[in-house]
């Protein structure tokens, strides 16, 4: 991490969020929206997804929308990639970083990737050789993003055991590293503390940052719950959007603005300017005006000035 930075948020809306709306964003707006979420300080930025347009029509336009975020200087162009074929699209448009959803939930998997978790480990790592053919300065960082981690709605309970036994899969397979989300937002603090560190012990440095969502409220306790444990790294999108539309009941990331807010104020420095991060909301009320934007701070206003939007929300 750079070090005028403590803590890297990594802004996922372009990805999460819009997988998720019904309202379709063009690619000017995705376009104006990535540009502002850098000029505001954001540092790494999950841009789209490289899945069947067929599936998801909103990410259509991936390549072109990576080889725009490239021309932002100091920006790490993250995406995600469900299996092969998406992997070596997100590879020729230049991606830097490709998440991998490898799901610990064996029924969330399969409703995801159409694939069990074994299958998709086995996809990891034929992604990975593929990246070992390019040229070293052209390889993209390939996380694993285990997902359902805490809790699945299709399966209910997902055992840590199977969370740690995909975590060093993922590495064996050749990923550089590992997150954990809480796709469906079940997590709470005491096992984000557990199953974080459960992990930790055994892949230490290739632990990558935590994904919430805050489907039940908790996302900021989880985030402070992982802080104390020494995590550096989070993902949150703007206005709240996202959730997988193929997780019954999953509804959106916790919020940028707010997670910024509360970083700050903690005295931890994130890089962003969070007037120019709420500002960056007007190019999502243009660009899908039917979705609703969620967040406290841009309720209330970044000084608390703005009291009467607050009380009449
Ligand atoms: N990008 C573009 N096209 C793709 C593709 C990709 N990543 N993967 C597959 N395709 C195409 C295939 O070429 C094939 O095309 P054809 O019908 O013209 O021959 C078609 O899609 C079906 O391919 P198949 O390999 O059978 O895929 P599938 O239908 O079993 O779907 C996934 C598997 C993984 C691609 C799909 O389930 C998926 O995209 N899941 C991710 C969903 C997601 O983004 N969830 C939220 C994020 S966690
Ligand atoms: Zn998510």
């Amino acid at each position: 991490m750079a070090n005028d930075i403590d803590v890297l948020v990594s802004e996922v809306g372009p990805r999460d969020g819009l997988q998720n709306t019904k309202q379709f964003m063009s690619t000017e707006y995705k376009k104006r929206w990535i540009t502002a979420a850098a000029a505001a300080g954001l540092r790494e930025i999950e841009v789209c997804s490289f899945v069947p347009p067929k599936l998801i029509p909103q990410m259509i336009d991936a390549a072109e929308i990576v080889a725009h975020a490239l021309t932002i200087p100091n920006l790490t162009v993250a995406v995600l990639a469900p299996n092969l074929k998406g992997a070596l699209r997100a590879m020729e448009a230049g991606a830097q970083k490709i998440t991998l959803p490898v799901s610990v939930s064996h029924a969330h998997s399969l409703s995801n990737v159409r694939k069990t978790p074994d299958q998709m480990i086995e996809d990891a790592r034929r992604i990975c050789e593929a990246r070992d053919e390019l040229p070293k300065d052209k390889r993209p960082k390939i996380e694993s993003g285990l997902s359902t981690v805490f809790g699945c709605t299709i399966q209910g309970e997902v055992k840590e055991s199977e969370v740690l036994r995909m975590a060093v899969a993922s590495l064996e397979a050749g990923c550089d590293e590992v997150g954990l989300a809480d796709t469906t937002g079940m997590a709470n603090p005491a096992q984000i503390r557990r199953v974080y560190k459960l992990v930790q012990a055994e892949i230490g440095e290739r632990m990558a940052g935590l994904h919430i969502h805050n489907t039940r409220g908790l996302g900021l306790a989880n985030v402070l719950a992982a802080l104390d444990i020494g995590v550096r790294t989070f993902d949150a999108s703007l206005a709240g959007l996202g959730g997988c539309p193929f997780a019954p009941g999953a509804s959106g990331n916790i919020v940028t603005e707010d997670l910024v807010y509360m970083l700050e104020a903690m005295g931890f420095r994130t890089g962003v300017d969070l007037d120019k991060l709420v500002a960056v909301r007007n190019i999502l009320t243009e660009g899908i005006p039917e979705e609703p934007l969620y967040g406290y701070v841009a309720a209330a206003g970044v000084k608390g000035s703005d009291c009467a939007v607050a009380t009449a929300r």
